[in-house]
């Protein structure tokens, strides 16, 4: 659809993201400053969750009421996906009604094919494969709590997964060096690291994939962490459980990064399992920052998508 931007991937952000970022920031101030700024007035967004979330639904909701806009929030089993019609006239369907769709979903190649048949902009809500808004939400903590982003190196340490992949591009994109630590057999993505590299060498930072948690942290400025069951991979909890134990985030771990390191987790968090009380409710978590810039960078996206800025 000519003119019709998605985000489906931190790939669809690579040339805006740091203009993302600066509009994210500044709709921040305005909103911390209590200045209305309603450029989505008469807007809706249609909000499709197959799966849980607490973040991405209410920052997205609360986010289109503050831009002067409308979410629905709609479950896969009250519409008639439910009940057979297919993802392509459901996108077709909502697009004469709504100026944006948000889908989570089970499967990257449904948002994909929501995309493909919607004519209008599609974002990413979380699949399989990747959670950009997330990202985008984290690149904005950090750039706040360190002054900058390139340069700096940001060590995940646990599950190769959605966000992972997604941090992997994020970090290429603005030029921070990532280093993943995670067991053998759950790196990343193997097409999204290809496509990471090429852009690395242009904005020079290093993509490392290590299988010790204390090697990826060792030079590292944020400490990142997420689950190691995601949504839809219930059946291998005990497995993941037992071989993720050694890359939980724990006081002594931390103690093995730079001493401002600062560390992150896009929530839910099982404490206990990826992340200690300790570290989670410690001094160098900013967890609670990350999770309410969700509604600050999801505001950026909804702008720069459905809006003219
Ligand atoms: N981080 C995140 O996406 O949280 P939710 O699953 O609660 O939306
Ligand atoms: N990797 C997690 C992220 C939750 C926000 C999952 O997909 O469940």
């Amino acid at each position: 659809m000519p003119g019709k931007r998605d985000l489906l991937s931190m790939l669809d952000v690579e040339k805006d993201l740091i203009g993302i970022l600066e509009l994210a920031a500044s709709i921040k101030n305005r909103t911390k400053a209590g200045e209305p700024y309603e450029p989505l007035r008469g807007k809706s967004l249609a909000m499709i969750f197959e799966k849980s979330s607490t973040r991405t639904r209410v920052s997205f909701e609360v986010g289109m009421t503050q831009l002067g806009g409308h979410a629905l929030f709609l479950s896969p089993n009250d519409l008639q996906i439910g009940r057979g019609e297919t993802i392509a006239d459901t996108a077709r369907v909502l697009s004469r009604y709504v100026d944006g769709i948000l889908y989570r979903a089970y499967k990257n190649e449904t948002v994909r094919e929501l995309a493909r048949h919607a004519t209008v902009p599609v974002i990413n809500g979380l699949d399989d494969r990747e959670h950009p808004c997330q990202i985008i939400t984290d690149l904005l903590t950090i750039q706040e709590h360190r002054g900058t982003l390139k340069g700096l190196t940001l060590a995940y340490v646990g599950d190769g997964n959605n966000v992972c992949n997604s941090l992997l591009l994020g970090c290429a994109e603005v030029g921070m060096h990532m280093l993943a630590g995670v067991p053998k057999g759950y790196e990343q993505d193997p097409r999204l690291l290809s496509e990471a590299r090429p852009i690395s060498m242009v904005t020079e930072c290093s993509i490392e994939v290590v299988h010790d948690p204390v090697e990826a942290v060792r030079k590292a400025d944020v400490v990142y962490t997420d689950v190691w069951v995601s949504m839809g991979m219930e059946k291998e909890r005990e497995e993941r459980e037992r071989i993720f134990l050694p890359f939980q985030i724990t006081g002594k771990l931390l103690e093995a990064a730079k001493d401002e390191a600062v560390v992150m987790h896009c929530l839910p968090a099982h404490r206990g399992l990826e992340i200690t009380d300790q570290v989670v409710d410690g001094p160098q978590s900013i967890v609670f920052d990350e999770a309410e810039n969700r509604l600050h960078a999801q505001k950026a996206v909804l702008v720069r998508l459905l809006g003219r800025e």
